[in-house]
């Protein structure tokens, strides 16, 4: 089982971005955490970054034949795209959306998700743990 890891728009900044709200902890050191796990749990996975959405919509295009399934954290495209919703659903592939932080208890537009109804499942609110827990579902 391959598990194409992807993070949306200002993720690469984790470690420093507004820490009260997404932890200390940053973004290499969660990729490097998940590709531990995937092995020990008898997968594999692989992670990408990026603020760009069309580069989003061409690595999701791209994961087809490669992966299994995907881990997503959207980040602010989860409240707006429409072209991100549309490719997951296009390539086919299961995917688990995760936010590190509890998107239902901050600002009334972070509780819209364009991606919750097609996805497998979503978990929010447990820092770097969402994606762990999201890896773990995709690999069970
Ligand atoms: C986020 C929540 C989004 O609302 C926000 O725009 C992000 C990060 C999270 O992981 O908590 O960039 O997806």
């Amino acid at each position: 089982m391959r598990v194409l890891v992807l993070h949306g728009p200002n993720l690469n900044l984790l470690g420093t971005r507004e820490p009260g709200t997404y932890g200390t902890r940053t973004l290499p050191e969660i990729d490097a955490r998940l590709a531990t796990l995937a092995v020990e749990l008898g997968g594999s996975c692989a992670s990408f970054q990026s603020n760009h959405e069309g580069v989003l919509l061409d690595t999701i295009h791209a994961a087809r034949g490669h992966y299994d399934a995907i881990l997503i954290n959207p980040g602010g495209l989860t409240h707006t795209s429409v072209v991100l919703r549309d490719a997951l659903l296009g390539v086919g592939l299961p995917f688990v959306e995760v936010h590190l932080s509890n998107v239902h208890a901050r600002e009334p537009f972070r509780r819209i998700s364009l991606l919750s109804d097609v996805a497998r499942g979503v978990i929010t609110g447990f820092g770097p743990l969402s994606y762990e827990l999201g890896l773990r579902a995709l690999l069970s």
